[in-house]
């Protein structure tokens, strides 16, 4: 695949109404993004193919949509007071902030920061002269562990109001309600719960535009299973996420599966996988799977003082279930689709055009409707358009030459044009134009609708 630069990226995403700049009329909010019309279609097409696949078609899983704010117990429980933590250290010089632990493997790949704690980042920084990426620097302050979770408060009175925090991932609001859901589900094992949703991060170096945010969305799946099956579910959801990935149209050579090795596992997981996605500046975490044994929910159990476990109607047991976690972050999956499929090409007759070759079911539109002459195609094209919305999101456009209306419905992925002309008046028959190959055919209503739905099919 040809080099895509990030800044193609960030100006053909604010070209064409895909993403902006958060409250740009102020001069912006750091790190904060708005997505326009174009990039808030392609976003719910994201959201609404992975709920197909992993909840609609899948013969294990179930939905949720829980609240964002929890009961604080609920992160107490969880670890987030305690360690969710990032090692947070200031270069003395230019007094920027940095990530020491991104510090040091910016300095060398080869080292797992990761599996150090504390002290063994700061000698490390220290006995390999590690520079401060913005000024050159070698002084540093010492670390700090820097909580990333939002606080705010519940209440009106100040004095009676409550801490509280906004959720940094959706999966706890999953374990909260997995008896819920079990009992009125009337779910047995194995079974999973997904949910889509906003997720907050106080991190300390967002940036590469849309890649890491303060606020973003998680798709999260939590699938919970016999304590022994985890791994055979493990290797399971490993193929589903990555064949999901394919089936969206991202190349395998830029996939790539990095097991965590030992001294990376948190605390309660026994195996840890990434896909990574290689991105304008390498490979990079897009999907997190973890298998993370039953320590959410015996620490939900332990704090809450109510019993969560399965009890297993054909053995008699009772137990509490192991789970295997799927963690997908929209707004990486959304970087990766437009990585992916942003394409110049030059044509026959030496014109270039921008071709964004998204999967069709992930296209923002999937059918321009175009009167060839605006005075006497308009009124029966905006007929056309009334009906053809009623089966899939369509776009109609009048402006200037044909050719160019073309060419803008090629670079914001738009799979299919309908073009109508004097033609249509006599047969009722329009020409279906396909974007890749260019083609054009003359069909009925009828045949186009038949035409563009088996192809937008995910
Ligand atoms: N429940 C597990 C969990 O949250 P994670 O690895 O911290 O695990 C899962 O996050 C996924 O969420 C990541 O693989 C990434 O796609 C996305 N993600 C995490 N932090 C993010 C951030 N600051 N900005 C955008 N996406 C983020």
């Amino acid at each position: 695949m040809e080099k895509v630069t990030m800044d193609t990226l960030i100006n053909y995403a604010k070209r064409y109404g895909f993403v902006y700049q958060g409250s740009e009329i102020y001069g912006g909010l750091a790190n904060t993004w708005d997505y326009g019309p174009l990039g808030s279609e392609l976003k719910k097409n994201i959201k609404d193919l992975f709920w197909k696949r992993f909840v609609q078609e899948s013969p294990y899983n179930v939905g949720l949509d829980s609240s964002i704010l929890l009961n604080p117990k609920a992160w107490q429980a969880s670890g987030h007071i305690d360690s969710f933590n990032d090692p947070l250290i200031d270069c003395k010089a230019c007094n920027s902030r940095h990530r020491a632990d991104h510090l040091i493997e910016a300095h060398d790949d080869q080292v797992l920061a990761d599996a150090m704690d504390k002290a063994e980042m700061e000698t490390y920084i220290e006995q390999n002269n590690v520079k401060c990426p913005s000024c050159g620097a070698q002084k540093f302050t010492a670390i700090r562990q820097f909580n990333l979770m939002f606080k705010t408060s519940q209440g009106v009175v100040d004095d009676k109001s409550q801490d509280i925090y906004l959720r940094p991932e959706t999966a706890q609001g999953i374990f909260l309600n997995f008896k819920n859901i079990e009992r009125t589900a009337r779910l047995k094992l194995p079974f999973g719960i997904a949910q889509i949703g906003k997720s907050f991060r106080n991190e300390i170096t967002p940036g590469n535009f849309i890649f890491r945010t303060r606020e973003f969305e998680q798709m999260e799946l939590e699938f919970f299973c016999k304590p022994g099956t985890e791994m055979e579910w493990f290797d399971y959801w490993k193929k589903e996420s990555k064949q999901f990935l394919l089936d969206l149209n991202l190349a395998d050579e830029n996939l790539k599966l990095a097991d965590h090795d030992e001294s990376q596992l948190s605390h309660y997981s026994n195996a840890t996988t990434d896909i990574e996605y290689r991105y304008p500046w390498g490979f990079d975490e897009l999907w997190g799977i973890a298998s993370r044994t039953d320590y959410d929910l015996g620490r939900h159990q332990e704090v809450s003082e109510e019993s969560l476990e399965y009890h297993d109607q054909e053995t008699n047991e009772r137990y509490l279930p192991y789970v295997v976690e799927p963690s997908l972050g929209v707004e990486r999956l959304f970087l990766s689709i437009l990585h992916e499929g942003y394409t110049e090409e030059t044509l026959e007759n030496g014109e270039t055009r921008v071709n964004m070759k998204f999967h069709p079911a992930l296209a923002p539109y999937k059918v321009a409707v175009l009167p060839l002459i605006k005075k006497r195609h308009r009124e029966g094209t905006l007929e056309l358009y009334k009906r053809l919305a009623k089966h899939f999101s369509v776009v109609y456009d009048e402006a200037g030459k044909i050719g160019k209306r073309y060419r803008r419905q090629d670079a914001i992925g738009t799979p299919y044009a309908v073009t109508m002309d004097d033609q249509t008046l006599e047969d009722g028959t329009y020409t279906l134009r396909e974007k890749d190959s260019m083609e054009q055919v003359r069909l009925t209503e009828a045949e186009l609708i038949a035409t563009i739905t088996k192809n937008i099919t995910f």
